[in-house]
């Protein structure tokens, strides 16, 4: 990284413009692309900054006294240093890939790709980690794209036998044997608006707050020719969140899904992250590592992929549901207020002290902790007003979002509001006593089957609590066990509780 720094220190010095500086500093470290990857590629991803004092910088190009600890290059004031983009990185979704991930994403691709494998492409290449795993791989013509000139002046350098061009991936392209990346993850807060509306019609199984790796996926996967592999690192949220059941439900009835590792930390960035590969045409069939056939994963709306399903998890889960009713059809299942909206911010209508029209509000940590606070209730300046009658009886709250923990619920008597971190159950009927629905909410055999029908992230909106499965024998003998109100045999109260807990 020195040398690499030093190069681009030295170009700026005498005038070069920051994208010259990358590549001299790449050209510096050409007799190994891993480093032309790693270091001049870290070079890409930053912007050039006018040093206001004597500074120094370490190899993580983090500030530091001039000779402190770790420090490889001295920055007098006014000179310009390279300073990490990390508003632009995520921005771009532009996080680069190791080159143990990437080339061990390239390795299963070749052993799952079921066509000689002539042309490989990365439609995001960035700097050009997968390209060098191709490269050392042996794939003989090998092609990358990306929208970002600076990251592919450094793959240029990094693989100068490839095809590397400025170039949309959303756009179609040719076919390829193999096509492999980690594609951008942009969330839809951080997407362009106009993108998004022309992504919705090219694509219009495009569902709710879709991540722009889905569309990127989609793509990747309609890229490569039959028989040929498709190598993918995704946000592993993607492999069983809602928005990405339509993608999931595509692949699994056309493809095989060959590998599916993960989730795994991505380092360097918030999220986890899976590898997937799929041989292009090549099903349905077993998804890989887990003997469950597609046509059972089919049957499930969400088509979860994760690798902790097991043959036998379906049929329990419908030997559930035959013998159940929906918690919706017996309660009215909502989100809380969301207390800030169109005229104002949350600290306006949220107070410490009790006054007149404030009603009792509590966010998921404050209700769980036992306080409240006071909100001034008024329906028509809040944006998502809920009716008050969601929050004045005895109801069951259930903190949203619990990831891999377990469901954390209670029951309320004191008519509080809870805000939108929260799902509300108000029962309509006094069919089952409320106190065996917080029952039913907190078991462990109940969350197992959520899990199998929805992955092993507990997102606990309106639509999966009213999912929650109420035996029916309860409407008769409501303080049977759950397990024999649902007919289960040891192994499988034993099986619905190990997938519950989450282990
Ligand atoms: C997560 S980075 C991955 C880079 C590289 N594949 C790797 O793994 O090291 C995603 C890349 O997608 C690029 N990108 C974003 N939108 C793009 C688009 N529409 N077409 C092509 N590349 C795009 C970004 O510039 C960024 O380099």
């Amino acid at each position: 990284m020195k040398r690499a720094l030093t190069v681009w220190l030295d170009c700026i010095a005498r005038g070069d413009s920051h994208l010259e500086a990358v590549r001299s500093a790449a050209e510096s470290q050409a007799s190994s692309p891993w480093e032309v990857v790693q270091n001049a590629g870290f070079l890409a991803r930053c912007r050039p900054e006018v040093a206001e004092r004597d500074i120094g910088l370490t190899r993580a190009l983090k500030v530091r006294k001039p000779g402190g600890s770790g420090v490889i290059a001295h920055i007098e004031a006014g000179q310009q240093y390279p300073v990490p983009d990390h508003g632009g990185r995520r921005a771009r979704g532009a996080f680069d890939t190791s080159a143990a991930m990437a080339r061990e994403t390239v390795a299963a691709s070749l052993r799952a790709s079921r066509i000689p494998v002539n042309s490989g492409l990365d439609p995001a290449c960035g700097t050009g980690a997968f390209l060098v795993a191709m490269q050392e791989a042996g794939v003989p013509d090998i092609r990358g794209t990306d929208l970002d000139e600076l990251a592919l002046t450094v793959a240029r350098v990094a693989v100068p036998g490839a095809t590397i061009e400025r170039r949309d991936a959303l756009q179609p392209g040719d076919f390829m044997d193999l096509v492999v990346g980690n594609p951008p993850f942009v969330p839809p807060e951080r997407q362009n608006k106009a993108l998004r509306t022309r992504l919705r019609t090219r694509f219009p199984w495009l569902r709710g707050r879709f991540d722009l790796v889905i569309p990127f996926a989609a793509i990747a996967t309609e890229t490569c020719r039959p028989g040929g592999a498709v190598g993918l690192i995704l946000p592993a949220a993607s492999m069983v969140q809602n928005y990405g059941a339509p993608l999931r439900r595509r692949w699994v009835e056309r493809h095989r899904v060959a590998v599916l590792d993960g989730p795994m930390p991505f380092p360097g960035a918030a999220v986890d992250v899976v590898r997937v590969v799929l041989c292009a045409d090549d099903g349905p069939a077993e998804i890989a590592d887990t003997k469950v056939h597609a046509s059972a994963l089919l049957a499930l709306d969400h088509v979860p992929l994760v690798r902790t399903m097991a043959p036998g998890d379906i049929g329990l889960v419908d030997k559930v549901r035959e013998v159940s009713v929906p918690l919706n059809s017996l309660a009215r299942v909502d989100t809380g207020v969301v207390a800030h909206g169109v005229h104002g911010s949350k600290d306006r209508v949220i107070h410490a002290e009790e006054g007149p029209g404030r009603v009792p509000y509590a966010d998921a940590r404050e209700f769980f902790a036992g306080t409240h606070r006071w909100l001034d209730y008024n329906p028509a300046r809040m944006h998502r007003a809920k009716t008050p009658e969601l929050f004045n009886g005895p109801k069951i709250v259930l903190q949203r979002l619990r990831g891999s923990g377990p469901v954390r619920a209670a029951i309320d008597e004191q008519g509080i509001f809870v805000g939108h971190t929260c799902t509300v159950v108000a029962p309509n009927s006094d069919a089952v006593p409320l106190t065996r629905l917080l029952d039913l909410v907190r078991s462990p055999l109940s969350s197992g089957v959520l899990r199998v029908e929805k992955g092993s992230r507990l997102d606990l909106y309106p639509r999966d609590v009213g999912s929650f499965p109420v035996p029916k024998a309860w409407l008769s003998d409501p303080d049977m066990p759950l397990e024999e109100a649902w007919g289960l045999d040891a192994r499988q109260a034993s099986r619905l509780t190990q997938l519950g807990v989450g282990t």
